[in-house]
Protein backbone atom coordinates (compact mmCIF):
# COMPACT_ATOMS: atom_id res chain seq x y z
CA UNK A 1 0.00 0.00 0.00
CA UNK A 2 0.99 3.49 -0.73
CA UNK A 3 2.41 5.47 2.06
CA UNK A 4 1.70 9.06 2.30
CA UNK A 5 3.72 12.10 3.60
CA UNK A 6 0.83 14.70 4.65
CA UNK A 7 2.20 18.19 5.62
CA UNK A 8 -0.06 20.06 8.26
CA UNK A 9 -1.82 16.93 8.40
CA UNK A 10 -2.77 17.65 12.20
CA UNK A 11 -5.07 20.78 11.06
CA UNK A 12 -8.45 21.22 10.16
CA UNK A 13 -8.43 20.06 6.74
CA UNK A 14 -5.74 17.27 6.97
CA UNK A 15 -7.19 15.80 9.99
CA UNK A 16 -10.07 14.81 7.98
CA UNK A 17 -8.11 14.15 5.08
CA UNK A 18 -5.99 11.42 7.39
CA UNK A 19 -9.24 9.78 8.52
CA UNK A 20 -9.87 9.37 4.22
CA UNK A 21 -6.80 8.16 3.63
CA UNK A 22 -6.56 5.34 6.91
CA UNK A 23 -9.76 3.96 5.39
CA UNK A 24 -8.45 3.46 2.02
CA UNK A 25 -5.73 1.55 3.85
CA UNK A 26 -3.15 4.27 2.69
CA UNK A 27 -0.08 4.65 5.58
CA UNK A 28 0.04 7.70 6.61
CA UNK A 29 2.71 10.09 8.03
CA UNK A 30 2.50 13.49 9.37
CA UNK A 31 4.49 16.47 9.71
CA UNK A 32 3.13 19.25 11.72
CA UNK A 33 4.68 21.71 13.91
CA UNK A 34 1.38 22.27 15.54
CA UNK A 35 1.29 26.11 15.41
CA UNK A 36 -2.49 25.86 14.43
CA UNK A 37 -3.67 23.08 15.79
CA UNK A 38 -3.46 19.96 18.42
CA UNK A 39 -2.11 16.48 19.08
CA UNK A 40 -5.61 15.52 20.12
CA UNK A 41 -6.55 15.99 16.63
CA UNK A 42 -4.65 12.69 15.75
CA UNK A 43 -5.51 10.87 18.41
CA UNK A 44 -9.13 11.33 17.26
CA UNK A 45 -8.28 10.23 14.11
CA UNK A 46 -7.02 7.21 15.61
CA UNK A 47 -10.32 6.79 17.30
CA UNK A 48 -12.38 7.09 14.50
CA UNK A 49 -10.13 4.66 12.15
CA UNK A 50 -8.70 2.14 14.80
CA UNK A 51 -5.44 2.85 12.85
CA UNK A 52 -2.52 4.96 13.64
CA UNK A 53 -0.28 7.22 12.27
CA UNK A 54 3.54 8.24 12.35
CA UNK A 55 3.33 11.86 13.55
CA UNK A 56 6.88 14.47 13.37
CA UNK A 57 6.33 17.34 15.62
CA UNK A 58 8.31 19.29 13.23
CA UNK A 59 8.41 22.23 10.94
CA UNK A 60 8.23 22.09 7.39
CA UNK A 61 11.00 24.66 7.23
CA UNK A 62 13.37 22.79 9.31
CA UNK A 63 15.06 20.65 6.09
CA UNK A 64 16.93 18.46 8.47
CA UNK A 65 13.74 17.09 9.55
CA UNK A 66 12.49 16.69 6.46
CA UNK A 67 15.49 14.76 4.92
CA UNK A 68 15.36 12.43 7.78
CA UNK A 69 11.80 11.81 7.09
CA UNK A 70 12.26 11.02 3.43
CA UNK A 71 14.90 9.08 4.40
CA UNK A 72 13.41 6.84 7.25
CA UNK A 73 10.63 6.13 5.02
CA UNK A 74 9.78 5.04 1.17
CA UNK A 75 7.23 7.34 0.43
CA UNK A 76 5.00 7.63 -2.64
CA UNK A 77 3.07 11.11 -2.13
CA UNK A 78 2.92 14.43 -0.48
CA UNK A 79 -0.40 16.54 0.03
CA UNK A 80 0.41 19.64 1.61
CA UNK A 81 -1.97 21.46 3.71
CA UNK A 82 0.77 23.30 6.24
CA UNK A 83 0.49 26.79 5.97
CA UNK A 84 -0.72 30.01 7.60
CA UNK A 85 -4.14 30.59 6.28
CA UNK A 86 -6.04 33.78 8.23
CA UNK A 87 -6.27 36.79 5.25
CA UNK A 88 -6.39 39.34 7.43
CA UNK A 89 -3.36 38.36 9.96
CA UNK A 90 -1.31 38.13 6.51
CA UNK A 91 -2.00 41.63 6.52
CA UNK A 92 -0.34 42.37 9.64
CA UNK A 93 2.61 40.26 9.55
CA UNK A 94 3.43 39.71 5.71
CA UNK A 95 6.95 38.12 6.05
CA UNK A 96 5.45 35.80 8.35
CA UNK A 97 3.27 34.06 6.06
CA UNK A 98 5.49 34.44 3.08
CA UNK A 99 8.65 32.89 4.65
CA UNK A 100 6.08 30.37 6.43
CA UNK A 101 4.49 29.62 3.11
CA UNK A 102 6.70 30.15 0.37
CA UNK A 103 10.09 29.04 1.78
CA UNK A 104 8.27 26.36 4.10
CA UNK A 105 7.02 24.82 0.17
CA UNK A 106 10.88 25.45 -1.27
CA UNK A 107 12.48 23.42 1.58
CA UNK A 108 9.59 20.81 0.88
CA UNK A 109 10.12 20.46 -2.84
CA UNK A 110 13.63 20.94 -2.68
CA UNK A 111 13.21 17.74 0.44
CA UNK A 112 11.43 15.81 -2.43
CA UNK A 113 13.07 16.40 -5.34
CA UNK A 114 16.67 15.02 -3.30
CA UNK A 115 14.97 12.03 -2.37
CA UNK A 116 12.89 11.31 -5.69
CA UNK A 117 9.55 11.73 -4.75
CA UNK A 118 7.54 13.63 -7.36
CA UNK A 119 3.84 12.66 -6.70
CA UNK A 120 2.31 16.13 -4.62
CA UNK A 121 -1.04 16.84 -4.19
CA UNK A 122 -1.18 20.89 -3.21
CA UNK A 123 -3.87 22.66 -1.16
CA UNK A 124 -4.68 26.18 -3.49
CA UNK A 125 -7.60 28.26 -2.49
CA UNK A 126 -10.51 30.01 -4.69
CA UNK A 127 -8.87 33.18 -3.40
CA UNK A 128 -6.75 32.67 -6.73
CA UNK A 129 -9.32 33.83 -8.58
CA UNK A 130 -9.11 37.30 -7.31
CA UNK A 131 -11.57 40.07 -8.03
CA UNK A 132 -11.22 40.39 -11.22
CA UNK A 133 -13.03 37.21 -12.68
CA UNK A 134 -16.68 36.24 -12.61
CA UNK A 135 -18.04 33.30 -11.19
CA UNK A 136 -18.42 30.14 -11.32
CA UNK A 137 -15.01 30.22 -11.79
CA UNK A 138 -13.19 27.43 -13.86
CA UNK A 139 -9.61 26.56 -13.92
CA UNK A 140 -8.26 28.37 -17.23
CA UNK A 141 -9.07 31.98 -15.77
CA UNK A 142 -6.14 34.50 -14.75
CA UNK A 143 -4.99 34.54 -11.79
CA UNK A 144 -4.25 37.33 -9.11
CA UNK A 145 -4.40 37.91 -5.57
CA UNK A 146 -5.18 40.56 -3.25
CA UNK A 147 -3.80 40.19 0.25
CA UNK A 148 -0.07 38.31 1.31
CA UNK A 149 -2.29 34.97 2.32
CA UNK A 150 -3.70 34.27 -1.34
CA UNK A 151 -0.80 36.16 -3.19
CA UNK A 152 1.17 33.36 -1.51
CA UNK A 153 -1.14 30.72 -3.02
CA UNK A 154 -1.01 32.14 -6.33
CA UNK A 155 2.65 32.07 -6.44
CA UNK A 156 2.72 28.82 -5.46
CA UNK A 157 1.27 27.50 -8.39
CA UNK A 158 4.01 29.42 -10.38
CA UNK A 159 6.32 27.92 -8.22
CA UNK A 160 5.08 24.23 -8.87
CA UNK A 161 4.05 25.13 -12.69
CA UNK A 162 7.74 25.90 -13.00
CA UNK A 163 9.28 22.80 -11.39
CA UNK A 164 6.94 20.67 -13.77
CA UNK A 165 8.09 22.80 -16.84
CA UNK A 166 11.69 21.58 -15.27
CA UNK A 167 11.39 18.27 -15.08
CA UNK A 168 7.84 16.64 -16.00
CA UNK A 169 9.24 13.44 -14.02
CA UNK A 170 7.19 16.01 -11.23
CA UNK A 171 3.12 14.92 -10.81
CA UNK A 172 1.10 17.88 -9.84
CA UNK A 173 -2.24 18.05 -9.00
CA UNK A 174 -3.88 21.76 -7.47
CA UNK A 175 -6.75 21.46 -5.53
CA UNK A 176 -8.78 24.49 -5.14
CA UNK A 177 -10.77 24.35 -2.28
CA UNK A 178 -13.88 27.09 -2.12
CA UNK A 179 -15.75 27.34 1.38
CA UNK A 180 -14.89 24.14 3.70
CA UNK A 181 -17.04 24.08 6.58
CA UNK A 182 -18.68 20.78 8.53
CA UNK A 183 -17.03 18.44 10.69
CA UNK A 184 -16.47 14.27 10.82
CA UNK A 185 -19.47 12.36 11.02
CA UNK A 186 -18.43 10.99 14.19
CA UNK A 187 -18.24 14.29 16.13
CA UNK A 188 -14.78 13.74 17.13
CA UNK A 189 -12.90 15.75 15.00
CA UNK A 190 -13.77 19.62 13.60
CA UNK A 191 -12.73 23.04 12.73
CA UNK A 192 -11.05 24.03 15.81
CA UNK A 193 -10.59 28.15 15.57
CA UNK A 194 -8.37 30.36 17.80
CA UNK A 195 -10.05 33.43 19.89
CA UNK A 196 -13.00 34.55 17.81
CA UNK A 197 -13.61 32.74 13.96
CA UNK A 198 -13.06 35.07 10.82
CA UNK A 199 -14.57 32.91 8.75
CA UNK A 200 -18.99 32.22 8.66
CA UNK A 201 -19.56 28.67 9.84
CA UNK A 202 -17.80 28.80 13.08
CA UNK A 203 -19.14 31.76 13.88
CA UNK A 204 -22.52 30.91 13.63
CA UNK A 205 -22.31 28.07 15.23
CA UNK A 206 -20.19 30.11 18.04
CA UNK A 207 -23.64 31.89 18.36
CA UNK A 208 -25.64 29.27 18.45
CA UNK A 209 -23.95 27.57 21.48
CA UNK A 210 -24.00 30.84 23.71
CA UNK A 211 -20.44 31.40 23.12
CA UNK A 212 -21.33 34.55 20.74
CA UNK A 213 -23.67 37.02 21.11
CA UNK A 214 -24.70 37.83 17.86
CA UNK A 215 -23.40 37.49 13.89
CA UNK A 216 -22.71 40.40 12.24
CA UNK A 217 -23.66 39.97 8.35
CA UNK A 218 -21.09 41.83 6.08
CA UNK A 219 -23.27 44.01 3.93
CA UNK A 220 -26.97 43.92 2.93
CA UNK A 221 -26.45 45.50 -0.42
CA UNK A 222 -24.71 42.82 -2.57
CA UNK A 223 -26.48 42.51 -6.08
CA UNK A 224 -27.72 39.08 -4.58
CA UNK A 225 -30.61 37.15 -3.90
CA UNK A 226 -31.13 38.47 -0.44
CA UNK A 227 -28.15 41.48 -0.65
CA UNK A 228 -25.72 38.88 1.61
CA UNK A 229 -22.43 37.32 0.12
CA UNK A 230 -22.76 34.43 -1.69
CA UNK A 231 -19.98 31.36 -1.32
CA UNK A 232 -19.52 27.53 -2.01
CA UNK A 233 -19.54 26.13 1.09
CA UNK A 234 -18.56 22.46 0.95
CA UNK A 235 -18.14 20.13 3.26
CA UNK A 236 -14.70 18.82 4.71
CA UNK A 237 -15.15 15.16 4.52
CA UNK A 238 -16.16 15.55 0.70
CA UNK A 239 -13.25 18.05 0.29
CA UNK A 240 -10.70 15.35 1.87
CA UNK A 241 -12.33 12.61 -0.96
CA UNK A 242 -11.60 15.03 -3.73
CA UNK A 243 -7.78 14.53 -2.03
CA UNK A 244 -7.85 10.59 -2.35
CA UNK A 245 -8.99 11.31 -6.20
CA UNK A 246 -6.44 13.32 -7.03
CA UNK A 247 -3.70 10.80 -5.82
CA UNK A 248 -5.45 7.95 -7.29
CA UNK A 249 -5.81 9.80 -10.82
CA UNK A 250 -1.47 10.47 -10.22
CA UNK A 251 -1.13 6.96 -9.61
CA UNK A 252 -2.79 5.77 -12.40
CA UNK A 253 -1.71 7.74 -15.18
CA UNK A 254 1.11 6.62 -17.53
CA UNK A 255 2.26 10.25 -18.31
CA UNK A 256 3.04 12.80 -15.75
CA UNK A 257 0.97 15.99 -15.31
CA UNK A 258 0.09 19.29 -13.80
CA UNK A 259 -3.49 20.12 -13.41
CA UNK A 260 -5.31 22.80 -10.97
CA UNK A 261 -8.82 21.53 -10.11
CA UNK A 262 -11.79 23.11 -8.35
CA UNK A 263 -13.13 21.48 -5.43
CA UNK A 264 -16.46 23.17 -4.45
CA UNK A 265 -20.36 22.06 -5.03
CA UNK A 266 -21.02 24.40 -8.13
CA UNK A 267 -23.66 25.67 -5.93
CA UNK A 268 -23.89 29.59 -4.13
CA UNK A 269 -25.49 29.99 -0.85
CA UNK A 270 -25.65 33.10 0.86
CA UNK A 271 -25.33 34.39 4.26
CA UNK A 272 -28.67 34.30 5.38
CA UNK A 273 -29.26 31.13 3.89
CA UNK A 274 -26.43 29.70 6.01
CA UNK A 275 -27.79 31.19 8.78
CA UNK A 276 -31.63 29.78 7.70
CA UNK A 277 -30.20 26.65 7.35
CA UNK A 278 -28.00 26.45 10.78
CA UNK A 279 -31.29 27.71 12.78
CA UNK A 280 -32.82 24.45 11.36
CA UNK A 281 -29.86 21.77 12.42
CA UNK A 282 -29.20 23.46 16.05
CA UNK A 283 -33.11 24.57 16.76
CA UNK A 284 -31.27 27.54 18.16
CA UNK A 285 -31.93 31.04 17.88
CA UNK A 286 -29.46 33.22 15.36
CA UNK A 287 -29.41 36.25 16.28
CA UNK A 288 -27.88 38.76 13.65
CA UNK A 289 -27.22 42.93 12.65
CA UNK A 290 -26.53 43.47 9.14
CA UNK A 291 -23.40 45.93 8.93
CA UNK A 292 -21.12 47.11 6.01
CA UNK A 293 -19.56 45.32 4.03
CA UNK A 294 -15.99 43.60 5.17
CA UNK A 295 -13.39 45.13 3.01
CA UNK A 296 -11.66 43.14 0.62
CA UNK A 297 -15.21 40.98 0.22
CA UNK A 298 -16.49 39.13 -2.90
CA UNK A 299 -20.22 39.50 -3.58
CA UNK A 300 -20.38 36.23 -4.88
CA UNK A 301 -18.26 33.41 -5.71
CA UNK A 302 -18.83 29.71 -6.59
CA UNK A 303 -16.81 26.72 -8.23
CA UNK A 304 -17.70 25.93 -11.99
CA UNK A 305 -16.48 21.94 -10.62
CA UNK A 306 -17.17 20.13 -14.05
CA UNK A 307 -13.39 19.82 -14.16
CA UNK A 308 -12.69 17.31 -11.17
CA UNK A 309 -15.38 15.87 -11.78
CA UNK A 310 -14.46 14.96 -15.54
CA UNK A 311 -10.74 14.09 -14.61
CA UNK A 312 -11.28 13.08 -11.13
CA UNK A 313 -14.32 11.29 -11.08
CA UNK A 314 -14.94 13.40 -8.14
CA UNK A 315 -18.25 15.44 -6.81
CA UNK A 316 -19.21 16.75 -3.92
CA UNK A 317 -22.31 15.13 -2.24
CA UNK A 318 -23.27 16.70 1.05
CA UNK A 319 -25.86 18.94 1.09
CA UNK A 320 -25.59 22.66 3.45
CA UNK A 321 -28.23 21.16 6.23
CA UNK A 322 -25.54 18.09 6.59
CA UNK A 323 -22.46 20.81 6.85
CA UNK A 324 -24.39 22.24 9.29
CA UNK A 325 -25.44 19.48 11.17
CA UNK A 326 -22.27 18.05 10.99
CA UNK A 327 -20.71 21.12 12.62
CA UNK A 328 -23.57 21.86 15.09
CA UNK A 329 -22.89 17.70 16.64
CA UNK A 330 -19.04 18.95 16.56
CA UNK A 331 -19.73 21.96 18.37
CA UNK A 332 -21.94 20.56 21.11
CA UNK A 333 -19.70 17.40 22.05
CA UNK A 334 -16.42 19.97 21.82
CA UNK A 335 -17.48 23.05 23.17
CA UNK A 336 -14.24 24.37 23.67
CA UNK A 337 -12.80 23.01 20.58
CA UNK A 338 -9.76 19.97 21.45
CA UNK A 339 -8.97 22.11 24.64
P1 LIG B 1 -5.12 24.58 9.57
O1 LIG B 1 -4.44 25.78 10.12
O2 LIG B 1 -6.13 23.90 10.41
O3 LIG B 1 -4.03 23.49 9.11
C1 LIG B 1 -2.75 23.86 8.69
C2 LIG B 1 -1.77 23.03 9.50
O4 LIG B 1 -0.42 23.34 9.08
C3 LIG B 1 -1.85 23.33 10.99
O5 LIG B 1 -1.99 22.11 11.69
C4 LIG B 1 -0.52 24.01 11.30
O6 LIG B 1 -0.09 23.72 12.61
C5 LIG B 1 0.38 23.44 10.23
N1 LIG B 1 1.53 24.28 9.85
C6 LIG B 1 1.54 25.59 9.50
N2 LIG B 1 2.78 25.98 9.21
C7 LIG B 1 3.59 24.90 9.37
C8 LIG B 1 4.98 24.67 9.22
N3 LIG B 1 5.81 25.64 8.86
N4 LIG B 1 5.47 23.44 9.45
C9 LIG B 1 4.63 22.44 9.86
N5 LIG B 1 3.32 22.59 10.01
C10 LIG B 1 2.80 23.81 9.78
O7 LIG B 1 -5.75 25.00 8.17
P2 LIG B 1 -6.72 24.19 7.22
O8 LIG B 1 -7.99 24.92 7.18
O9 LIG B 1 -6.69 22.77 7.53
O10 LIG B 1 -5.99 24.47 5.83
C11 LIG B 1 -5.09 23.55 5.24
C12 LIG B 1 -4.57 24.13 3.94
O11 LIG B 1 -5.67 24.42 3.08
C13 LIG B 1 -3.82 25.44 4.10
O12 LIG B 1 -2.74 25.46 3.19
C14 LIG B 1 -4.84 26.49 3.72
O13 LIG B 1 -4.25 27.66 3.22
C15 LIG B 1 -5.61 25.76 2.64
N6 LIG B 1 -6.97 26.28 2.48
C16 LIG B 1 -7.80 26.33 3.55
C17 LIG B 1 -9.09 26.85 3.41
C18 LIG B 1 -10.03 26.91 4.58
O14 LIG B 1 -11.01 27.64 4.50
N7 LIG B 1 -9.82 26.20 5.66
C19 LIG B 1 -9.51 27.32 2.16
C20 LIG B 1 -8.65 27.24 1.08
C21 LIG B 1 -7.36 26.72 1.26
C1 LIG C 1 -12.32 33.77 3.50
C2 LIG C 1 -11.08 34.41 3.00
C3 LIG C 1 -10.54 33.60 1.83
C4 LIG C 1 -10.33 32.16 2.25
C5 LIG C 1 -11.66 31.63 2.76
C6 LIG C 1 -11.59 30.19 3.18
C7 LIG C 1 -11.36 36.78 3.50
C8 LIG C 1 -11.58 38.14 2.95
N1 LIG C 1 -11.37 35.78 2.62
O1 LIG C 1 -13.24 33.72 2.44
O2 LIG C 1 -9.35 34.13 1.34
O3 LIG C 1 -9.86 31.38 1.16
O4 LIG C 1 -12.08 32.42 3.86
O5 LIG C 1 -11.33 30.07 4.53
O6 LIG C 1 -11.15 36.61 4.69
N2 LIG C 1 -19.45 36.71 6.83
C9 LIG C 1 -20.30 37.44 7.62
N3 LIG C 1 -20.02 37.54 8.96
C10 LIG C 1 -18.94 36.94 9.54
C11 LIG C 1 -18.07 36.18 8.72
C12 LIG C 1 -18.35 36.09 7.36
O7 LIG C 1 -21.26 38.00 7.14
O8 LIG C 1 -18.73 37.08 10.77
C13 LIG C 1 -19.76 36.58 5.39
C14 LIG C 1 -18.68 37.10 4.46
O9 LIG C 1 -18.88 38.44 4.17
C15 LIG C 1 -18.86 36.18 3.24
C16 LIG C 1 -19.34 34.86 3.84
O10 LIG C 1 -19.86 35.20 5.13
O11 LIG C 1 -19.89 36.69 2.41
C17 LIG C 1 -18.24 33.84 4.00
O12 LIG C 1 -17.16 34.42 4.72
P1 LIG C 1 -15.90 33.56 5.20
O13 LIG C 1 -16.36 32.34 5.87
O14 LIG C 1 -15.00 34.48 5.94
O15 LIG C 1 -15.22 33.10 3.83
P2 LIG C 1 -14.74 34.00 2.58
O16 LIG C 1 -14.90 35.43 2.82
O17 LIG C 1 -15.39 33.42 1.37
Amino acid sequence: MQTILVTGGAGYIGSHTCVELLEKNYEVIVIDNLINSSKESLNRVKKITGKSITFYEKDILDKDALDKIFNDHKIDAVIHFAGLKAVGESTQIPLTYYHNNLTGTLILLQAMQQASVFNLVFSSSATVYGEVNQAPYTEDMPLSATNPYGLTKVMIEQFLQDTYESHNYWNISILRYFNPVGAHKSGLIGEDPNGIPNNLMPYVSQVAVGKLKQLKVFGGDYPTIDGTGVRDYIHVTDLALGHIKALEKIASQTQTSIEAYNLGTGNGSSVLEVVNAFKEASSKDIPYDIVDRRPGDLAIAYANAGKAKAQLGWEANQTLKDMCQDTWNWQTNNPNGYR
